[in-house]
């Protein structure tokens, strides 16, 4: 319908984007016989089938297991330029990326093999398409804080190399009883540093969690974010600071965080002056990219397109481009 093609064609920032879940089960084949990997598949549509989540952790499963198959710096250029090839043909104009370098230095791939690769396919779709980015790298909560340290420092001497593109630090994976505060000295290192703060809260955490982000970590942006409204008051100051949250429909549809999107609190939030932004989260493991999340959230909740232009503004407005990038775009 016109709905439709005016989402398709409205210009959007991807502020929620786990490059490693951008990895379509074609690739993780393709590059699994590239490497000599192997994988508890036997073909393309196995995979598809095993994509059956009941919560965030029997996601993550997956997602770890096919990350198995990125082993070289091309295999991570292949797995971004994909993702910006996708993220081109939905009219997305800016994605800050996260990454998550603990799951590759685990099975012995180094942190500069991944940045390589992930940077040599941003400034090349720059170039070609003035495709704008930035790389947010991620710690792991499921493991230890001086895990995250040792991550850090791993990466610091490639800052320099990397200026044009990494600017923050982020949180994800296994959320309950890994709260915040868990890394409260990794991020208050980080903030020293001068990068960007966010973390994933509230997506399967109590709304306790979205306090300690900000209260404690001091993050500029909350990942999900939508038990929130669980907590008035929250909810009263996340309205009053504007402060974004990057909301994932599809992601929460598939992990079970919502049972139906017609139920899903994006459009409320919205409608109480919060700065809500639509993301794709892992694009590749729950059924779609920017667009199908815009289009799966007008056609659910009903969304006007006054308020689908609010939603793709506030992705430009709540990203860490430079005031004058984000001038031209609003
Ligand atoms: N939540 C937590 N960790 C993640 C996610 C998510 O949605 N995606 C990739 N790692
Ligand atoms: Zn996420």
């Amino acid at each position: 319908t016109s709905h439709h093609d005016f989402i398709n064609k409205l210009p959007k920032a991807e502020l929620h984007l786990h490059i490693e879940g951008s990895l379509e089960p074609e690739l993780m084949f393709a590059l699994a016989q590239r490497n000599k990997v192997t994988l508890p598949y036997a073909s393309v549509e196995e995979i598809r089938t095993a994509y059956n989540f009941t919560d965030l952790q029997s996601f993550l499963d997956l997602y770890y297991a096919g990350a198995a198959v990125l082993l070289t710096e091309q295999d991570f250029y292949d797995l971004t330029m994909a993702y910006v090839q996708r993220a081109l043909a939905d009219s997305v104009r800016h994605v800050e990326l996260f990454f998550d370098p603990q799951t590759h230095t685990a099975r012995g791939v180094s942190t500069e093999t991944v940045f390589a690769g992930i940077a040599r396919a941003l400034r090349q779709a720059r170039q070609e398409h003035g495709f704008s980015s930035s790389m947010i790298l991620c710690f792991l909560r499921h493991l230890s804080e001086e895990d995250a340290v040792e991550t850090l420092k791993l990466a610091l001497p490639l800052r320099e190399q990397y200026a044009d593109l990494w600017n923050g630090v982020g949180l994800d994976s296994a959320e309950v009883d890994n709260p915040p505060e868990k890394f409260s000295k990794v991020f208050a290192q980080a903030r020293e540093l001068g990068f960007h703060l966010v973390a994933h809260a509230g997506e399967e955490g109590p709304p306790a969690y979205i306090h300690s982000a900000l209260d404690v970590l001091q993050v500029e942006r909350i990942d999900h974010g939508v038990r929130a409204e669980e907590d008035p008051a929250l909810m009263q100051k996340l309205a009053k600071t504007q402060m974004p949250l990057t909301v994932c429909p599809l992601s929460n549809l598939k992990l079970c965080v919502v049972d139906d999107l017609s139920e899903h609190n994006l459009a409320r939030m919205l409608r109480a002056g919060l700065c809500v932004t639509i993301n794709s989260d892992d694009p590749a493991y729950f059924g779609g990219y920017m667009n199908a999340n815009f289009i799966a959230s007008a056609d659910a909740l009903d969304l006007s397109r006054v308020e689908l232009v609010q939603l793709a503004k506030n992705g430009f407005c709540a990203s860490f481009a430079a005031p004058e990038q984000k001038q031209l775009w609003l």
